[in-house]
């Protein structure tokens, strides 16, 4: 029997890398070569006699380019993919997201990889119906569901910032499609809709600095009894997809090569969208189900303005909606993992990582 294909996995030691890795070498019998200058989150994987893990920096393309040709299949996760560095660092952010990526898709193409780029929801940017003026009860699936095929990317003007990132990580889209067309690259697109789950992100002051993602802001103050705060009134909308889903596409993809090759696809469990604000509300209940010792706290929640919170420069996408349908039929896939137990494996976890540090700090 022919050996399975050697996969490279840049980025393993982050949060979806972690989970990624940890799946494949759990499940299947492949080889992988995992690279990152971190490996924090994968100690629990590092004796794996499948796994060669080099710790590097990923954009050492001389040295990545090494691991490359011993590779059949490149997964690239690699990005700085937190809002508040995007109208703060936006020449980081594209030299991370555009530069260096590119560099690695000519590699790819030059060796015929099949590389599998990990962009984001984000290139869809605003949404035409929040031009409307409706609510977005009233808005019309047209106007909002996003079909990577079909719909038009809207971004902002130059100065808001905000959309550095997402104007980096389409043009990198776009370079992957003209690779395919000019050159006959192999590569496949997943745009990620909100992954949630263990291992995402960090909390300031305790392992990293800044400004996280929503979830670990608002774990944050529940752990540390501080206000809960909500950008512009919270009023924009997300779909939370569990890692575990996510991690399943990817695995879906790697069974069905030749339908995922040449695509784009969505990856969001649309049955979770929420509001940012009905996020926080839940996440309060969820934390005091959790923690019964704190049911009777008040935990505040604020409205900020997104350049009281972000900065001059931040503008955010109001609604992200996937049409999941081509994922559904070339590939298979189907998210499985409902708003509640997401939430509630995602929050366990961060309370188990993080609950003794809070500890230090006062109660309600
Ligand atoms: C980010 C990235 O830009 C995307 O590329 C990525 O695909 C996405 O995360 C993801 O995790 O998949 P975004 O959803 O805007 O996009 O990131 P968050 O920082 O999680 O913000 C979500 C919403 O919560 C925004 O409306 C933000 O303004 C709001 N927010 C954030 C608050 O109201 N309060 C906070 O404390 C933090």
């Amino acid at each position: 029997m022919p050996a399975s294909p050697k996969i490279l996995i840049l980025g393993a030691g982050g949060f979806i890398g972690s989970h990624l890795l940890e799946r494949i070498l759990t499940t299947t019998d492949r080889q992988v070569i995992g690279i990152d200058i971190q490996s924090s989150k994968i100690e629990h994987l590092l004796d794996s006699e499948r796994l060669t893990f080099a710790q590097l920096n990923v954009h050492d393309t001389r040295a990545v380019t090494e691991y490359i040709e011993q590779a059949d299949i490149v997964i690239s996760l690699v990005a700085l993919c937190n809002p508040a560095l995007y109208n703060t660092i936006p020449l980081d952010v594209i030299d991370i997201n555009f530069n260096r990526p590119y560099e690695l898709v000519k590699v790819c193409a030059r060796m015929g990889k099949w590389l599998i780029h990990f962009s984001t929801s984000e290139i869809y940017g605003r949404t035409i119906a929040s031009y409307t003026g409706l609510s977005y009860e009233e808005q019309e699936p047209k106007n909002y569901l996003l079909n990577e095929d079909e719909t038009p990317l809207v971004l902002g003007p130059i100065s808001n910032q905000r959309w550095s990132y997402a104007c980096a990580k389409q043009l990198l889209e776009r370079v992957l499609y003209a690779f395919a067309f000019e050159k006959g690259l192999q590569y496949s697109v997943i745009r990620p809709f909100n992954f949630i789950g263990p291992r995402m992100d960090f909390i300031p002051g305790v392992d990293g600095e800044g400004t996280p993602r929503v979830l670990a802001c608002f774990m944050e103050a529940l752990l540390f009894h501080k206000p809960i705060r909500l950008v512009d009134g919270g009023l924009n909308r997300r779909v939370f997809t569990y890692i575990d889903d996510a991690v399943d596409a990817l695995m879906c993809m790697l069974r069905h090569p030749d339908q995922a090759k040449g695509h784009a696809f969505n990856v969001g469990n649309v049955a979770n969208e929420i509001s940012i604000a009905d996020l926080a509300r839940k996440m309060v209940a969820t934390y005091k189900d959790l923690r019964p010792e704190f049911s009777e706290c008040d935990f505040e929640i604020n409205v900020v303005s997104g350049k009281a919170f972000y900065g001059e420069g931040y503008e955010d996408s109001d609604r992200r909606v996937p049409d999941i349908a081509k994922a559904r039929e070339l590939i298979g896939w189907e998210p499985k993992t409902g708003l509640d137990r997401a939430l509630r494996n995602t929050m366990r976890a961060y309370i188990e990582q993080y609950a003794s540090a809070a500890a230090c700090r006062k109660a309600c």
